[in-house]
């Protein structure tokens, strides 16, 4: 089983030939919504991908909460744990240009109000964060999954003010080539730092983009490909990756099986518009 406590989002797509510079205004194409968030991203990705998942986090009492939830209700998350906040569901307002790269502006509303109060830790099971919702509460999270023997994947986005003890509580780090900088707390190339940082003994994943992905623990090293695709929108990528990198452990796979059908899942997400609408399920994800 596998427990996302994570973010919940609308997100408000908006196509554009290329991204504004500061104080510029561009036009775009026709503002498209659809369901959103890392956290729920995530918990599709890994029930797609063939996991059981709950998902704890919180979503506002408005009608955008009925959108953002509807794959994750269609797919078969369970969301008993969910919490209906005051605040509005939160937003994300996404621009993304014609090579599929994006700015993400977020609105974390309801997300404020996720707590880990309402994560009960199942034993033998994995516990998967993000950073989208309060610090605090995300670290109450990992603390009580630590206690209970759960295995805890971090994967550090967004990781702006990425903290150490976040990543004590990972027995698992994933972050892409400008967020391990964030998590080793230094710069210098993305693969001498997940190596340092692997030396703990801890996994940390590093996700590369069109160069697939890599994993590196004590002084082991495991590198997987980017399928071959046609990419419309890079949108959510880390997330699919972050979701089906999971499953695959809770069904378990190694390291090195784990991360290449991650980074197959990942890839096939980039071919649709939007965060949830090219999540791969498993027999995909096996042919491609
Ligand atoms: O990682 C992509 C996600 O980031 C989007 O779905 C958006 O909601 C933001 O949380």
């Amino acid at each position: 089983m596998i427990v996302v406590f994570g973010s919940i989002n609308i997100d408000f797509l908006l196509r554009v030939a290329r991204l504004p510079g500061e104080g510029e205004t561009v036009a775009g194409q026709d503002v498209a919504l659809a369901p959103g968030g890392k956290g729920a991203n995530q918990a599709l990705a890994a029930r797609k991908a063939g996991a059981a998942v709950r998902l704890i986090g919180a979503a506002g009492n408005d009608a955008f909460a009925d959108l953002a939830l509807a794959n994750l209700v269609a797919s078969g998350v369970d969301l008993s744990g969910l919490r209906r906040a005051k605040r509005p569901t939160g937003a994300a307002f996404i621009t993304i240009d014609d090579a599929g790269r994006n700015h993400i502006v977020l609105s974390p509303g309801a997300n404020q109000e996720a707590r880990a109060a309402d994560f009960t830790p199942v034993a033998g099971g994995i516990l998967l964060v993000q950073r989208e919702l309060p610090e605090g509460e995300t670290l109450a999270a990992l603390r009580k999954a630590k206690d209970a023997s759960m295995t805890t994947i971090v994967n550090a986005a967004p990781s702006a003010g990425f903290a150490a003890t976040m990543r004590d509580l990972a027995d698992i780090v994933i972050a892409n080539e400008h967020e391990i900088a964030d998590v080793a707390g230094r710069v210098d190339t993305p693969e001498a730092l997940a190596v340092e940082l692997a030396k703990t003994g801890k996994t940390i994943v590093l996700t590369l983009g069109a160069e697939g992905a890599l994993a590196a623990k004590g002084g082991q090293m495991w590198r997987a490909p980017a399928s071959k695709v046609n990419v419309v929108d890079t949108t959510g990528a880390g997330d699919t990756f972050c979701g089906a990198f999971a499953a695959a452990l809770d069904e378990g796979k190694d390291i090195g099986a784990a991360l290449a059908f991650a980074a197959a899942a990942g890839s096939l997400a980039c071919t649709g518009l939007g965060a949830q609408s090219a999540t791969p399920d498993r027999a995909a994800i096996l042919k491609a």
